[in-house]
C-alpha cells in the first residue's frame, strides 16, 4: 500500500482516503463519492480496528462483509481497497498510541473509555500509511471529527479534512452498520433520536437559548420511549466540545442513547449567529 501510494503521489496524483471499518451503507458511499469526485487516487480502509472497541463491546460481532464491500467498491470505481489485517498493523511489541487529551474525555468519552485513543491511533496510521492529500469523515461520528482535525492540527498533518453530513434513513434514524443489530420494534424505537434532536431544533428556532431546558424537553421525550435508555445528551461548542449553558454561534446538539443492548449516537450542528 506504502509503495503504490508513493507511487501515485510521485506522478503528482490527489490522494483521497476514506476510513472505514467496512460493511458500508449509503453513509459510507456518501464519502466514497465525495472523495470520487475530488481526487484523483482514491483509497478506501476496510478495517475494524479492535483498539477503538472496549472489552465488552461488540468488536467480534461488528457486521463484516467484504465480498459486499469489494463489489461496492468496484461500482463506485474505488481505485484501492485497503484490507490490512490486525497482525499487519499492530505486529508484535507495538507500543505507540495517540491521545488527544481532554478531548477524548467528553461525550462518548465518558462511557467509551480508550474508543478515541484507538481512533486516533489507527487514522495516524493510516495517514502514514497512505499520506493522503484529502480525508474524508463523516459528521455523524462528531466527537472523532473534532478529534482528528484537533489531530492533524497538532502534529502538522498534511492532510485537508472533509467533513459530510449524516445520511439518514427515511424516518429520520442515521444510517450506522449498528442499525443492524436493532430488532423491528427497537428499529421503531431507535426514531427517537432524531426526534428529539428535531424538537431541540424546534426549540432554538423559536428562540430557545438555554442548554438545560432543550435537554429537559430531549430528555422527556425519550423517557417516554420504553426501549430506549440515555447515555448523555448534550451541548457543547462546536469546536472545542465545551458543554454550553446558553447557546451562541454554532452549537453541537449530541445524544448516544441505548435501544435496547444498542448504543447509538446522533447529533446536530446548529449556527445562530445572525440567525
Ligand atoms: O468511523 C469509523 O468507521 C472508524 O472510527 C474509523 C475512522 C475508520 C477508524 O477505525
Amino acid at each position: 500500500m506504502k509503495r503504490v501510494c508513493r507511487e501515485e503521489a510521485r506522478a503528482g496524483k490527489t490522494i483521497g482516503l476514506v476510513p472505514t471499518m467496512g460493511y458500508w451503507h449509503e453513509g459510507h458511499l456518501s464519502l466514497i463519492r465525495a472523495a470520487r469526485k475530488r481526487c484523483q487516487v482514491l483509497v478506501v480502509s476496510v478495517f475494524v480496528n479492535p483498539t477503538q472497541f472496549g472489552p465488552q463491546e461488540d468488536y467480534r460481532q461488528y457486521p463484516r462483509d467484504l465480498s459486499r464491500d469489494i463489489r461496492s467498491a468496484k461500482a463506485e470505481g474505488v481505485d484501492y481497497l485497503f484490507h490490512p489485517s490486525v497482525e499487519e498493523m499492530y505486529p508484535q511489541g507495538f507500543k505507540t498510541e495517540v491521545e488527544v487529551r481532554e478531548l477524548r474525555d467528553k461525550l462518548c468519552g465518558r462511557s467509551r473509555p480508550g474508543h478515541f485513543k484507538g481512533v486516533a491511533t489507527v487514522v495516524l496510521k493510516l495517514f502514514s500509511i497512505i499520506r493522503p492529500d484529502v480525508a474524508f469523515f463523516g459528521q455523524k461520528d462528531a466527537q472523532q471529527a473534532v478529534i482528528i482535525k484537533r489531530m492533524i492540527d497538532d502534529l502538522d498533518l498534511d492532510v485537508e479534512l472533509v467533513i459530510m453530513p449524516i445520511v439518514r434513513e427515511e424516518d429520520g434514524l442515521a444510517m450506522s452498520s449498528r442499525n443492524l443489530y436493532l430488532h423491528p420494534e427497537e428499529r421503531r424505537a431507535a426514531t427517537i433520536l432524531y426526534k428529539s434532536l428535531q424538537k431541540a431544533r424546534e426549540l432554538v428556532l423559536g428562540g430557545e437559548r438555554r442548554a438545560s431546558v432543550i435537554i429537559s424537553h430531549m430528555k422527556q421525550m425519550i423517557e417516554e420511549e420504553p426501549l430506549a435508555r440515555i447515555d448523555y445528551i448534550s451541548l457543547t461548542n462546536a469546536e472545542n466540545l465545551q458543554e454550553v449553558d446558553i447557546i451562541e454561534d454554532k452549537v453541537l446538539i449530541a445524544l448516544a442513547v441505548f435501544i435496547g443492548k444498542t448504543r447509538l449516537i446522533d447529533n446536530l450542528l446548529l449556527d445562530v449567529s445572525g440567525a
